[in-house]
């Protein structure tokens, strides 16, 4: 297999070795597994920073006038906000974690918007105090309850309406947002509502609108419908009360490949239908270019992760199916029991050997529809003791992961031109026991029994 050859799901600096290893930022898996032990969750410098590289270089080739901000829901770690801070990029949050994640690496103030449809008062004072040279966070208001917090706060915040704009979009059902059933954001006839309280706000400065239509999105035209829907409200609240919006934000969602059968499109070919939609609609409606922001997650972060894992276990059932365990499963990626998310994996020890043999890939978990790969083929020669090395699993993997069972979690490496860094550190028994109490009157009567 030559790199041309290569899947769409591998990250960008992948190689298969004279042995038929298979290596990612010039280091080869297996010694990389060897180091730092199984499961691993391996994140790729260069694809990161090329896909960052592409949006970037989209958006200023058709928009100069773009804050493209990471949705660190996706993959929250300090040196994920600082290679995207290089990047250009600003960061989309949805937590005090996340808010202080940030902050402990000093990302700027400035390009740092706070999301979520039930904030606390400490999440919002607290974006509301990070401030910087060149102004503070930036607040997404969700819904009523986030006025009624910032007016208690009372501090001066820039901040965004979230509309709800209706625009359907064809993914998994649980991670659509932006259809009127949503738990997200302002509905349209709720508008009016929101702006009379927003303008009794005197701490309140509202500098644009957003939406967010929903994740793993392979086609453009919801997004243009959805740019539609938000500049039409320029317009309209403009025209009622005045405002002269500054940005205008269309979220993230953008699609990538975790299989052959997923068809996203190119970086610079839905960027460049979005910003032409939003010209000319511009044009059409006499408004002034505002800042076009967006908020890609998965896009940015997916690719670049490998998980590899120790193969165990083997069980046949006659005439059903081929089962090999690996040492990781639902709690490290609980997207297959979550969303039946489907990945692509090989054997990285045997990359160059014909995948021609059925097997379903299972967790270790203590349940049966942890199955992390239903139906892969795999070499005939896989056995235990192989290394699976599954792809994509760059974005909501380590983010959404649990302690279930009370397995510690895996660390996260991160690998550029042949070396490796540990960025996540492999959680230990001991780490388990952290915040387990256990009362006095309890250790007492296990003192008694012994
Ligand atoms: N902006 C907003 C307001 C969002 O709610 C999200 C994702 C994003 C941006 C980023 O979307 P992305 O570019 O990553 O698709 N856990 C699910 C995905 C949930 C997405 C939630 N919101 C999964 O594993 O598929």
């Amino acid at each position: 297999m030559s790199s041309s050859s290569f899947p769409p799901y591998f990250p960008n600096s992948a190689s298969i070795n004279s042995s038929g290893q298979l290596e990612v930022g010039g280091y080869n898996l297996v010694d990389l597994a060897s180091r730092f032990g199984t499961p691993l969750y391996v994140l790729d410098e260069q694809t990161i920073r090329e896909t960052a590289q592409s949006f970037k270089s989209a958006l200023d080739k058709y928009y100069p006038n773009n804050l493209p901000i990471f949705a660190s829901k996706s993959l929250c770690l300090q040196a994920v906000f600082s290679i995207l801070q290089q990047e250009g990029f600003g960061l989309d949050v949805v937590s005090s974690g996340e808010l202080y994640t940030a902050q402990s690496i000093n990302f700027p103030a400035e390009k740092i918007y706070l999301h979520g449809n039930n904030k606390s008062l400490e999440e919002l004072s607290m974006a509301a105090d990070y401030k910087g040279s060149n102004g503070g966070s930036k607040v997404i208001l969700d819904n009523f309850n986030d006025l009624e917090l910032l007016k208690k706060i009372g501090k001066p915040v820039d901040a965004l309406l979230r509309l709800t704009p209706g625009v359907e979009c064809h993914t998994h059902e649980y991670i659509k947002t932006g259809h009127l059933d949503s738990k997200f954001g302002f509905d349209l006839d709720q508008i009016d509502d929101a702006i009379k309280q927003i303008k009794s706000i005197s701490n309140i400065n509202l500098i644009g609108l957003h939406a967010h239509i929903g994740s793993q999105i392979f086609e453009t035209s919801p997004y243009q419908d959805a740019a539609r829907i938000l500049l039409e409200h320029f317009v309209k609240l403009k025209e009622k009360y005045g405002y002269e919006f500054t940005e205008l934000n269309v979220g993230g969602g953008f699609g990538i490949h975790y299989t052959e059968a997923d068809d996203p499109p190119a970086i610079d070919d839905v960027i460049g239908k979005l910003t032409s939609t939003v010209k000319s609609l511009l044009k059409e409606f006499s408004l002034g270019e505002p800042k076009l922001i967006i908020e890609p997650g998965r896009s940015m972060v997916g690719r670049a992760g490998v998980t590899l894992y120790t193969l165990g276990a083997k069980k046949e059932v006659p005439g059903v199916r081929n089962y090999i365990s690996t040492d990781g499963g639902m709690a490290d990626n609980p997207r297959p029991i979550t969303y039946q998310a489907k990945y692509s994996a090989c054997i990285a020890n045997k990359a160059n050997q014909e995948p021609d043999t059925l097997y379903t890939v299972a967790g270790r978990y203590c349940e049966s529809g942890d199955v992390l790969i239903k139906d892969i083929n795999l070499p005939a020669s896989t056995e235990s003791g192989d290394l699976l090395a599954v792809f994509g699993t760059g974005a909501y993997n380590y983010s959404m992961s649990s302690n279930y069972n009370r397995v510690p979690r895996p660390s996260m490496v991160l690998v550029h031109n042949g070396e490796a860094e540990i960025i996540l550190q492999r959680e230990n028994l001991e780490d388990l026991l952290r915040n387990d109490v256990l009362p006095s009157r309890l250790a007492k009567r296990r003192e008694a029994v012994h």
